[in-house]
């Protein structure tokens, strides 16, 4: 049994790349079996997900979306806000309810709540129902750990992690735009931040498995890509490379549509700029999370960044890519928040206009140096604050998708519409979600869409004709 270590999981010695590859012996073992796998968080646990769904087919796991049919359900945890974990909590309820009188049904929890300690005490107390608990930094050992489960409960989560991770199969939710991991973990420490402690010290893949990844994907008719990194500017760090250069690679595979995810405002080089800018198929989109305005506040977050340092790179990426949107994330109530810190907010998102944001209150997490910061501010004050925050960004992220009416974009077509089998959806250039009347052939196509209609968080728009290969 491995138990989580906040403390431990702040530390890195070395630094090694394992390769993985699955024993034989496991394959279609749980041949017709049933799986249920339910992600919560961020696009680290979507991709996460797509390995874990790998893992489980190659064992002979067949998906079901009817947990009343499953053998066995992961759940894929995040502990980024309370909310987060009370939605998981609340499910196991049912997953306990179950599996009452069941020998068959298996439970299993992956994902960042099972890398705190405090989480951990109480499944062994509290759910004792549930048969494994696998860390983020252990997924490849699901297969051995399901195939070595008995009736005792089986916890077994790593809290640091010195190894890089290559060769992770996974089976990707689309067929047109794909995850991929450029590197692991957080060394920023935002005060307020648990990712650090869940995913452990930044470590980058090397650059040639990532552009193998790329390529391998584009010979597979992939059209997109999206580089996934708690703090992509950071990547290489660790390994003598750089996020410009990687970029650069990318976008000389000749893959359509790069994108990437998060880049943090600290260390975001004029390079890193300059090669978003030129070239065509890096897409003019980026996520700047502001987190503040207030540089008080932006101080005790740990954010290295000033209200006026994020306002100049704001304003350079403005004028040298363009066409390019720029979304964010910000936190109000962090403890002690002024009215007067959070005008500072309002005053950012009134310059920035920006073209969407995620906003959140602030939620202590338990072994975070935030969490035992002083707070008379009340969450009535914190909920009137997010909610006036809201009314700006919606304003603006209106004004900015009422720019596009009638206008003909390149929309890269992902799917069918879920509410209506007249149309089918995908994303600008800018990451703008479009819904389009057309089939299903357009599906995994760049095509020209005229906007003819927009709302705050979605546009409406019609086929024009195929884009012209290059
Ligand atoms: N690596 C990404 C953040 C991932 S978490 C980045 O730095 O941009 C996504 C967002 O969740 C963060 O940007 C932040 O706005 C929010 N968040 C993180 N911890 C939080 C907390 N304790 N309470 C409320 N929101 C939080
Ligand atoms: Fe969390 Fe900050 Fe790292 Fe983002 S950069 S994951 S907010 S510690
Ligand atoms: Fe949540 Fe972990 Fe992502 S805490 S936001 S799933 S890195």
């Amino acid at each position: 049994m491995h138990l989580p270590d906040l403390n431990i999981a702040k530390d890195r010695t070395s630094k090694e790349n394992k390769y993985i590859e699955l024993n034989e012996n496991y394959k279609k073992v749980f041949n017709g079996q049933k799986y249920f796998l339910r992600t919560y968080g961020c696009q680290m646990n979507v991709h996460d997900s797509e390995a874990i769904r790998s893992y489980l087919e190659t064992l002979g796991y067949v998906n079901t979306e009817v947990i009343e049919e499953a053998n066995l359900v992961v759940l894929n945890t995040c502990a980024i806000r309370e909310n987060a974990r009370d939605k998981v909590v609340g499910f196991l309820g049912k997953c306990k309810y179950l599996k009452k009188n069941r020998d068959d049904f298996k439970i299993v929890l992956a994902g960042c709540m099972c890398e705190q300690p405090d989480f951990i005490e109480s499944v062994q107390k509290n759910h004792k129902y549930v048969d494994l608990v696998i860390g983020t930094h252990n997924i490849h050992e699901l297969p051995k750990l399901l195939l070595e489960l008995n009736q005792k409960q089986t916890i077994e989560v790593y809290s640091n992690s010195d190894e890089v991770i290559e060769g992770m199969n996974f089976k990707r939710d689309s067929k047109v735009t794909a995850w991929v991991n450029i590197m692991y973990g957080c060394d920023k420490f935002c005060t307020y931040c648990i990712v650090p402690y869940t995913r452990g010290r930044e470590r980058s893949r090397k650059l040639d498995s990532i552009l193998e990844e790329v390529r391998h994907l584009k010979m597979n008719g992939y059209k997109e890509v999206t580089l996934l990194g708690q703090n992509v500017n950071a990547y290489g760090r660790d390994i003598g490379e750089s996020f410009a250069n990687l970029l650069e690679q990318v976008a000389l595979t000749g893959m359509e549509r790069i994108r990437f995810v998060t880049s943090h405002p600290w260390n975001f080089t004029d390079e890193m700029i300059d090669i978003i800018a030129k070239y065509d198929n890096i897409m003019p989109y980026i996520h700047l999370p502001l987190q503040s305005g207030s540089n008080e506040i932006l101080k005790k977050m740990n954010r290295r960044y000033t209200k006026e340092e994020y306002l100049e790179l704001f304003n350079k990426m403005k004028e040298r890519i363009p066409n390019v949107a720029i979304t964010t994330d910000i936190i109000v109530g962090f403890p002690n928040e002024t009215e007067e810190d959070f005008l500072d907010t309002l005053e950012v998102v009134e310059k920035c206009e920006y073209d969407g944001a995620y906003t959140f209150i602030f939620s202590p997490r338990e072994g975070t140096p935030a969490a035992k910061m002083k707070d008379e501010v009340s969450m009535e004050e914190k909920e009137e604050r997010l909610q006036r925050l809201n009314e700006v960004v919606n304003k603006y992220s209106n004004k900015n998708n009422q720019k596009l009416l009638n206008k003909v974009v390149d929309v890269l077509i992902l799917g069918e519409s879920e509410k209506d089998n007249t149309k089918v959806y995908g994303y600008t250039d800018t990451m703008k979600l479009v819904n389009v009347i057309g089939g299903k052939e357009l599906i995994g196509n760049i095509v020209k869409v005229k906007i003819t209609d927009a709302k705050s968080f979605s546009l409406d728009g019609e086929y024009v004709e195929e884009k012209v290969a290059i």
